[in-house]
């Protein structure tokens, strides 16, 4: 017996609920939930002895777990990023703005995927005809890439059926319709539908699955972000309008280190990798600057040295500006309080700006000591030691707390030419030629940078 009941499912974050409400309890968006039919099946209810003989538990160590075997897409970076190669019946979620290059980096991956198995390339946004332009000017050649212009799910499903291809490329989640729902095409629970059995046709044939989906500048991520759970990887395109580098970041990953980075720069053929980073988003100052301070920064296993900019100037508002570009401003509100009160300076009568130059995010807490030492470098108009790197959490009670990846930190410093790091104290590396100074507090990170 099977019935027919409805449920009211919230269109911007995919929350559900057993009856309309005027506001989403989960987000609290106003007027989001919308009606959805699902059939529940009764039939079986009530008997769990009709569900027993399909998955029997088993013994953890009789269970056998193949090396899994990995397949590279061609782009080292990309490989890197999803932990030494592409897996058999992973799902991967490819989110970024539009415009970023997620339908150029899919045909790139095409290409080098494409040599050793069949793929299918479902273009749900593009015609065909556009793919293969495209194609062309990225002069990919396309053997053994099949292109389907399509939409509509279970037309997708009979293709997969039949083609049995082993990596499936879907261009893009959002466009993607199911008729068991409703629901239009975009909508929430559309998307989450198409990507569900995406990922389950993932599991059980043994296909890999990429999903790219579009993320919108407010951040009102409805694609990706309800996707998140349901994917083994989660990427992430960033990179600032005009600047033709492009990061790839690993959110989540099940097969390998999750916030693993990997560079690219948009070029007329495409995205071509970028191999030593740092370089990149270093300023090239003649003499140090005040405000300017190189971080030595660890994303995923890959060290890179990062310039952080920070203006302080006397402001003309009874509200002064707390401006944070490549970093969370909660972090930057937490870092003046610290500076106030431990470092004896008081920014409530300026403006304050910090910038990570080169349009890259940093997020971990050991770019704390850099931040503080931007900002009242600016502050007191005095720079850093020529060739100083800088890295190291702080805590709110002003102590310098140690970080991970010292050692590839500091190798990464001296191997482009910085002779000076201030640091948390700790074990690490000698080097002839260079320079530690452990703070334990961040007066004493103070001391060391603004001695003379
Ligand atoms: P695209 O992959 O279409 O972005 P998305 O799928 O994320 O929306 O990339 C679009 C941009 O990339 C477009 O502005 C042009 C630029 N581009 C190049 O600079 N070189 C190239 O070889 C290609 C194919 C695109
Ligand atoms: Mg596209």
């Amino acid at each position: 017996m099977s019935r027919e009941r409805s449920l009211y499912v919230c269109q911007d974050c995919g929350g559900v609920s057993p009856k309309w409400l005027g506001r989403c309890p989960d987000c609290g968006a106003w007027n989001s939930l919308v009606e959805q039919r699902v059939e529940r099946d009764d039939s079986r209810r009530g008997s769990s002895s009709a569900y027993a003989v399909a998955s029997a538990p088993e013994f953890l160590h009789s269970i056998a777990a193949d090396a899994t075997e990995r397949q590279s897409t061609g782009l080292q970076e990309l490989d890197r990023v999803l932990g030494g190669g592409l897996v058999a019946g992973a799902a991967i979620l490819l989110g970024g703005e539009p415009g970023i290059g997620k339908s150029t980096l899919m045909l790139q991956i095409a290409e080098g995927l494409g040599r050793e198995r069949p793929v299918l390339y479902v273009t749900g946004e593009e015609s065909s005809a556009q793919v293969a332009l495209r194609a062309r000017r990225l002069q990919v050649r396309g053997e053994g890439i099949r292109v389907v212009a399509e939409n509509h799910w279970e037309v997708i499903a009979g293709i997969l059926e039949a083609e049995k291809p082993a990596i499936v490329l879907v261009d893009s989640i959002q466009t993607l319709f199911s008729d068991s729902l409703q629901s239009a095409p975009g909508s929430v629970a559309q998307v989450r539908e198409c990507a569900a059995r995406l990922v389950r046709h993932a599991k059980s044939s043994g296909a890999s699955v990429f999903l790219v989906g579009h993320v919108t500048k407010e951040g009102a991520i409805a694609g990706p972000r309800v996707l998140e759970h349901m994917v083994d990887t989660v990427l992430y395109f960033e990179g600032e309008a005009g600047s033709p580098y492009r990061l790839i970041r690993a959110i989540k990953n099940r097969f390998g280190a999750a916030n693993e980075l990997g560079v690219f720069e948009m070029r007329e053929r495409g995205l071509q990798e970028v191999r030593n980073p740092s370089r990149l988003f270093l300023s090239q100052h003649e003499r140090p600057v005040p405000g300017s301070v190189v971080l030595a920064t660890q994303e995923g296993t890959r060290p890179l040295l990062v310039e952080v900019q920070a203006l302080v100037t006397p402001s003309p508002l009874a509200n002064p500006r707390r401006v944070a570009i490549g970093l969370d401003p909660n972090r930057l509100s937490l870092l003046l309080a610290i500076l106030h009160r431990h470092g004896g300076s008081f920014f409530f009568d300026q403006d304050v700006f910090v910038n990570i130059a080169g349009g890259i995010r940093v997020d971990e807490p050991a770019a704390d000591l850099a931040v503080a030492m931007a900002l009242l470098g600016s502050f007191r108009n005095r720079p850093l030691p020529d060739g100083t790197v800088v890295f190291g959490e702080l805590g709110l009670a002003g102590e310098v707390r140690p970080v991970a990846a010292t050692d590839t930190r500091l190798l990464e410093a001296a191997k482009l030419g910085f002779c000076r790091a201030i640091l948390p104290r700790g074990e690490h590396p000698k080097m002839a030629g260079f320079t530690t100074l452990p703070c334990a507090r961040f007066q004493d990170a103070v001391d060391a940078a603004f001695a003379s």
